[in-house]
C-alpha cells in the first residue's frame, strides 16, 4: 500500500432510510516489536458525491479515527491501524443511487482545486418497498472458502447485507502464516487481517449497505482490559451514543456498549435489532436480568417498534440459540432463556444467527417446542472461515460428550457463559435425536438471501459453495406467524416437559 492519499478498505454501514455511513482507510498501518507510533493525519474525512458519475454535487466532512494494540513483550505484532475516516451521508433518496469519491489531500485543502478522486465508487439506497432482498452472511474469515462465498452473494446482487459477526479472524493468528494455538488464544491477535479482510471485501461492501454485529472474534481483549476497539473503531454503527454527526469516543472499559447492540430501520419494510452475545455487563450480572443493560434497552426498542411501519422484526445475535451441531451446543443458552419471552412476545419473525460452522434452519420455535410464537432461527456461520467446518450434530455423534449425561457438573459446559443454563427436551439435555423443530441442516460453506415479498411472505434460500452461484440447497417460504402479544403465555406442554 503507498503512502499516499489513496483510499482502501471502503465500505459503507446502512444507518437509516435515508443515511449510510462512508468508511475508508488512508495510511499504512504498522506492525512493530511495541507500541507503533499511530498515523499522521494525510488526507481530509470527505466524501464527495452525488447523483451522476463524476457529479458531485455536495462535499460530506466526517471525522477521522485509529487505533493502537499494544502487545508490550506478549508479541511482537504491536500494531498501529491506517487512518479510519467515517463519514455519514444524510438526506439521500431510498432506491436512488450516489456515486462518490474519497477524501481531499491535506495538502491541497486550502482552497486549491481538487480534481476528482482517483476512483469513483457507487451505491444504490435500498428501496423503501417490496419487495426487497438482503445477502446474509457471517463467521466469513478470508479464505478460498470465503472468497467463493462472496463472490455467489455479489452475484445475488443484494440490496442490503446482513454479517452475524467473526469477520476477519484477526486474533487466531500470530504472523501472516501462523495460527495461535487455541489454548492460547486471547491476548494476542495479528492485526493486518483486518486490512486483508477489509480489501477483500470492498467489491461487496463499497456498493451495498452492511449491517451487522459483534462475534467472540472481534472482542480482541487487550492487555490493558480494553476490548472490541478494532472492530468498534472500523465498523461503527448508529442508535446508542453515536446520533448523527458522527463522533467517536475512544472505547475504554468504562464505555463497553460503544457498538455491541444497535437497531435500524427501513420503514415500510423491516427493523433490524443486532445484539451482542459478548458483554462485561452480561457475563457478570446475567442475560435477561433487571441489571442487564442491554436486555433493558432491547425491551425499550421493541415497545417502541411499530408493525404497520416495520412489519418484519429480524434479530441479528452471533451465537445460536437452536442449534443441533456439537459444536458450541448450547453455549448461548442462557441468553435465549433470558431473551426468548420478549422475543416472543413482540413476535420476532426472524433470527439470523453464525457462531457454528455450518448451515441450519429451524421451523418457528421457543422453549425447545415448535411453536408459531417463535420465530425461525437460521444459523449461518458457515461463511468460509480458517477454522474450518462443523461437521458433527449431536444427535448423531457416536459418543455425546460428556455433558450430556451430566450437565449439571459444569466442568466442560457452558464454556464460554459463567452461568450455567440447563435446558432439557423430552428429559434429555442433549438431543438422542433430531429435534422436529430442526427443519433442514447440512455442514457446508454458503451464504442466504432473505427476499422479503409483502408484509407476510418472504422467500429465504441457502446457496452452498459447491455448484456455483446459483446453487440453492435449501429454500422456503416464510410467512409471518400469528404471534404478538397473545403468545406471552409460555404453552403449558413446554413448561410441564422441561424437567425444571
Ligand atoms: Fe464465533
Amino acid at each position: 500500500m503507498d503512502q499516499g492519499w489513496s483510499s482502501w478498505l471502503v465500505h459503507l454501514t446502512y444507518w437509516s432510510s435515508t443515511s449510510v455511513l462512508v468508511s475508508w482507510a488512508t495510511c499504512d498501518a504498522t506492525v512493530a516489536d511495541s507500541a507503533p507510533p499511530p498515523p499522521t493525519v494525510n488526507q481530509n474525512s470527505v466524501v464527495l458525491v452525488g447523483p451522476a458519475p463524476r457529479r458531485h454535487t455536495q462535499a460530506v466532512v466526517g471525522v477521522a479515527t485509529s487505533y493502537v494494540h499494544d502487545y508490550g513483550k506478549l508479541s511482537q505484532a504491536s500494531y498501529a491501524s491506517p487512518l479510519l475516516h467515517h463519514v455519514l451521508l444524510s438526506g439521500l433518496t431510498p432506491g436512488a443511487t450516489y456515486y462518490y469519491t474519497l477524501g481531499v489531500p491535506v495538502s491541497l485543502a486550502a482552497g486549491a482545486a481538487v480534481g476528482p478522486g482517483p476512483k469513483e465508487y457507487s451505491f444504490k439506497m435500498p428501496r423503501a418497498s417490496f419487495p426487497l432482498r438482503i445477502g446474509v452472511m457471517s463467521d466469513p474469515g478470508q479464505t478460498y472458502n470465503t472468497s467463493e462465498m462472496l463472490q455467489h452473494l455479489i452475484a445475488s446482487q443484494p440490496s442490503l447485507v446482513m454479517l452475524g459477526g467473526d469477520f476477519t479472524y484477526a486474533d487466531t493468528w500470530l504472523k501472516p502464516d501462523e495460527h495461535i494455538p487455541e489454548e492460547v488464544q486471547g491476548p494476542y491477535s495479528y492485526q493486518p487481517k483486518w486490512d486483508t479482510w477489509g480489501r477483500l471485501f470492498e467489491p461487496l461492501l463499497s456498493r451495498v449497505p452492511l449491517i451487522h454485529t459483534n462475534g467472540n472474534h472481534e472482542i480482541e481483549a487487550l492487555p490493558d482490559g480494553r476490548r472490541n476497539v478494532a472492530y468498534n473503531s472500523r465498523f461503527p454503527v448508529p442508535g446508542v451514543g453515536r446520533a448523527a454527526p458522527v463522533s467517536f469516543e475512544p472505547v475504554t472499559s468504562s464505555s463497553p456498549y460503544s457498538n455491541l447492540y444497535h437497531a435500524v430501520e427501513l420503514p415500510g419494510v423491516l427493523k433490524v435489532i443486532s445484539l451482542t452475545s459478548y458483554s462485561p455487563d452480561q457475563e457478570k450480572k446475567g442475560f435477561g436480568s433487571s441489571r442487564d443493560e442491554q436486555y433493558k434497552w432491547l425491551q425499550q426498542e421493541l415497545e417502541n417498534t411499530d408493525r404497520s411501519v416495520t412489519p418484519w422484526l429480524i434479530l441479528l445475535v452471533h451465537a445460536p440459540w437452536y442449534s443441533t451441531y456439537a459444536s458450541h451446543f448450547k453455549e448461548n443458552d442462557c441468553m435465549r432463556e433470558g431473551y426468548e419471552p420478549l422475543v416472543t412476545q413482540y413476535d420476532v419473525d426472524i433470527m439470523l444467527v453464525g457462531h457454528v460452522h455450518a448451515y441450519e434452519r429451524t421451523k418457528p420455535v421457543r422453549n425447545y417446542y415448535m411453536d408459531t410464537c417463535g420465530p425461525v432461527h437460521i444459523t449461518i456461520g458457515d461463511g468460509g472461515n480458517s477454522e474450518g467446518m462443523n461437521k458433527e450434530f449431536i444427535d448423531t455423534m457416536k459418543r455425546q460428550p460428556d455433558f450430556c449425561d451430566h450437565p449439571e457438573d459444569g466442568k466442560q459446559f457452558p464454556r464460554d457463559q459463567p452461568e450455567r443454563c440447563l435446558s432439557w427436551q423430552k428429559g434429555h439435555y442433549c438431543f438422542k435425536e433430531q429435534p422436529d423443530w430442526s427443519a433442514y441442516r447440512e455442514p457446508s460453506f454458503g451464504h442466504g438471501t432473505l427476499d422479503l415479498l409483502n408484509k407476510t411472505h418472504a422467500t429465504w434460500s441457502w446457496t452452498k459453495n459447491q455448484g456455483g452461484a446459483f446453487n440453492v440447497a435449501d429454500l422456503v417460504t416464510i410467512v409471518r406467524g400469528s404471534g404478538g402479544k397473545a403468545c406471552s403465555a409460555p404453552p403449558a406442554a413446554a413448561a410441564a416437559a422441561s424437567g425444571r
